[in-house]
């Protein structure tokens, strides 16, 4: 079991010397801690980086973002993916602009009920920007968590969370956002999931899985996701004036992101003659295809290309719908999967 007291000294002694530099540790502003806590949910510390810089650069206060377009705040998220992240995180601030004057609120109970605030990112931002005690229990702190008490409790569990959560409070009483990111720091650099630095650990003696041997045996995770394929057929469409329709994503996976028109398969050819007319020519065969993962779900993407030009004032399209020429692909928001097609479309026109 661990000596809480020294515990907390030696990991705080090693955070001190050895924690990496990064741009929302030289802040207090919560609203750039809370930018960065989002942004680091799902994500490296050194791709966030960049992204943080660009954001807090085009949106330096609350009110700049609240007064964004969507879109544009979509565009600053992209290539991180998780959109959904972005979009809460806009939701969120613009509540915070309408119902507390552009402050973000230091009560972690007002603070929860913003959108898109959970557990994690209510004791991120309450711990780190105004020091409140709160634990961060995330993946890193699991890991951690796990091998220091040689604890075999299912991680995926809420009442482990639960348990662990109760477990950390002691240790946040004070300097609560300092411990928690040592917590992360130590599982990022040293506590790693795969051959970590026991040797170099400045909490090995108070590690019970290393003194038992059971280190790479935690932490113990029983919840498997099970992934989804969806067969998508994705189709390049040209009108006459050599541009591309495209088509914003109404539903909620990458909602408010732009794509060439993509059906899931057996649903295409209908959806398509609703488009197009009836007397449109599909051609036999896909172009190519591609892959794109999500955490819960694969998507296999046929990509057909149309052999012949459309008439722009001809087709049946909403809304949602608008003829893009190529070199204004960086006006709109795209996810990884279009991005491959966007690029396969101008090395072809480089090549003509
Ligand atoms: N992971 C997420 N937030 C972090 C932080 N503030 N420090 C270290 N790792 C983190």
């Amino acid at each position: 079991m661990l000596h809480q007291k020294t515990f907390k000294e030696d990991i705080l002694n090693w955070f001190e010397a050895n924690q990496r530099a990064m741009p929302w540790r030289e802040t207090t502003n919560p609203y750039y801690i809370w930018i960065s806590e989002i942004m680091l949910q799902q994500t490296q510390v050194k791709t966030v980086i960049d992204y943080y810089h660009r954001f807090t650069e085009r949106f330096p206060t609350v009110e700049d973002l609240s007064e964004a377009k969507q879109d544009e705040v979509l565009k600053y998220w992209e290539g991180l993916g998780y959109y959904s992240r972005a979009r809460n995180f806009h939701t969120a601030i613009q509540e915070v602009a309408a119902e507390y004057n552009g402050k973000v609120p230091d009560n972690p109970e007002k603070f929860e009920k913003l959108k898109g605030v959970g557990p994690y990112t209510k004791a991120a931002v309450m711990s780190i920007a105004f020091d409140l005690p709160l634990p961060t229990v995330d993946g890193n702190v699991f890991r951690v968590w796990s091998r220091l008490n040689n604890d075999f409790s299912d991680t995926a569990k809420q009442s482990t969370r639960k348990a662990f959560e109760s477990e950390l409070l002691p240790y946040v009483e004070t300097k609560a956002g300092q411990f928690n990111q040592a917590m992360m720091e130590l599982g990022a650099l040293i506590c790693t999931p795969k051959s970590p630095l026991c040797l170099f650990c400045p909490v090995q003696s108070h590690c019970d899985a290393f003194n038992e041997g059971t280190v790479e045996e935690l932490p113990v995770k029983t919840k498997k996701i099970k992934k989804k394929t969806i067969q998508q057929e994705c189709f390049v469409i040209k009108n006459e004036n050599n541009e591309y329709l495209i088509e914003q994503r109404q539903a909620k996976l990458l909602n408010g992101m732009w794509e060439f028109p993509m059906f899931e398969k057996g649903s295409s050819q209908e959806k398509l003659e609703a488009l197009l007319g009836s007397n449109i020519n599909l051609p036999a065969k896909a172009a190519y295809q591609l892959k794109h993962q999500f955490t819960h779900l694969t998507w296999n993407i046929n990509v057909y290309v149309l052999p012949k030009t459309v008439q722009s004032n001809q087709i049946n399209a909403n809304e949602h719908y608008c003829w893009m020429d190529l070199k204004d692909r960086n006006q709109f928001n795209f996810p990884a999967s279009m991005h491959k097609i966007l690029n396969h479309l101008e090395s072809q026109n480089t090549q003509n």
